[in-house]
């Protein structure tokens, strides 16, 4: 039974090296056409394919990425178990980029390169990390190794999820009811949720005002996570001080969209952190034996949550 990897070449040699090594029994398969669909007992894909149907004997589809809203769960036959990206390169890069958000925002970041457009030479107000509180949305693989890479710096943490968690040194809160209680003590606000119809629009008007006047959003999970003409609205009343967004909706952002000219958004292009295949590989691999093994693989969906 084989492996179909239906991703982009530079790194289909990286998983094809890592397959030969450690699984030689499994075929690696990149081109559909060349077997029987009938073999194909594991995908890796970033979405799924339009005839996934032919592949009757599939067991797990691996999601490249470490969101998987952009697969139909109605659409996936319930015998296939649905696995998320949870590897090693994507959380570095995670950690780094929310570390860039996080500091470029409490620095003052925008403002100093905007006078830097303007030459103008001038100081601007500045806070001690610690009276800075940072808030995570999102306690997963992503959120809990923020928090890790955040903690030296010695801002305040606190942390949201669906249920309850317990971390040492974090206030945590969990559930939709002790949503108003987190944001009223977040001067930096970081979503690492995953898109489900409860997180859906969830960076809306009435959150904003929830916050601390002044507060700061970083925002790296989904792009339909966040209402942008709420966010605009905040910005421009000065609740909200300052954004640095890496996901919109659409993505692409067209050229015109207003979010890209803001002066108090610095925004990236759905970079914040991306599949790296030497380790993802190995997580794949891993994966693909302790489902042989009889257990479940690490970063399997539960379908009834959606992520
Ligand atoms: P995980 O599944 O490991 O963690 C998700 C976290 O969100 C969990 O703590 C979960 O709570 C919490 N959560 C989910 N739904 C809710 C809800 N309704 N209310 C409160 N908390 C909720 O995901 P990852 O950390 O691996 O990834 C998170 C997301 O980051 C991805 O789904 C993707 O959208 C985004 N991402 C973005 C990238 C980028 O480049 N911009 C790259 C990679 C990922 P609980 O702990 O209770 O389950
Ligand atoms: C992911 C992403 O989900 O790149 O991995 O957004």
């Amino acid at each position: 039974m084989a492996f179909l990897f239906n991703s982009d070449a530079e790194r289909a040699t990286i998983f094809a090296a890592a397959f030969a090594r450690e699984l030689p029994a499994t075929p690696f398969i990149t081109d559909p056409a060349s077997v029987d669909p009938a073999t194909i007992k594991y995908l890796l894909t970033w979405t799924a394919p339009v005839d996934l149907d032919r592949y009757r004997n599939l067991e797990i589809l691996f999601s490249i990425g470490a969101g998987v809203d952009q697969f139909s769960l109605a659409a996936l036959p319930g015998k296939v178990k649905l696995v998320r990206m949870v590897e090693d390169g994507i959380i570095r890069m995670m950690q780094e980029y929310v570390t860039l958000g996080v500091l470029a925002l409490h620095r003052d970041l925008a403002g100093y390169i905007e006078q830097q457009r303007a030459g103008k030479w001038a100081s601007r107000p500045v806070r001690q990390a610690a009276d800075r509180r940072v808030g995570i949305l999102g306690l997963g693989n992503l959120g809990l190794a923020v928090i890790e890479r955040l903690r030296p710096f010695g801002f305040p943490l606190r942390g949201w999820s669906r249920s309850p968690r317990s971390i040492e040194g974090i206030a945590c809160h969990s559930g939709a009811d002790q949503l108003p209680d987190f944001l009223a003590d977040v001067d930096i606000l970081v979503c690492l949720l995953p898109l489900t119809p409860e997180t859906r629009g969830i960076l809306n008007a009435d959150l904003f005002k929830a916050l601390p006047q002044a507060a700061c959003l970083v925002h790296a999970g989904r792009g339909q996570q966040l209402d942008a003409e709420a966010l605009i609205e905040a910005l421009d009343s000065g609740h909200i001080a300052g954004a640095v967004l890496d996901v919109t909706e659409p993505e692409p952002l067209p050229a015109d969209h207003a979010l890209w000219r803001h002066p108090k958004i610095i925004l990236t292009p759905h970079i914040a952190s991306v599949t790296q295949p030497e380790t993802a590989a190995n997580t794949v691999i891993a994966n693909i034996r302790r489902h042989e093994a009889g257990l479940d693989p690490i970063g399997l969906v539960d379908r009834s949550r959606g992520y």
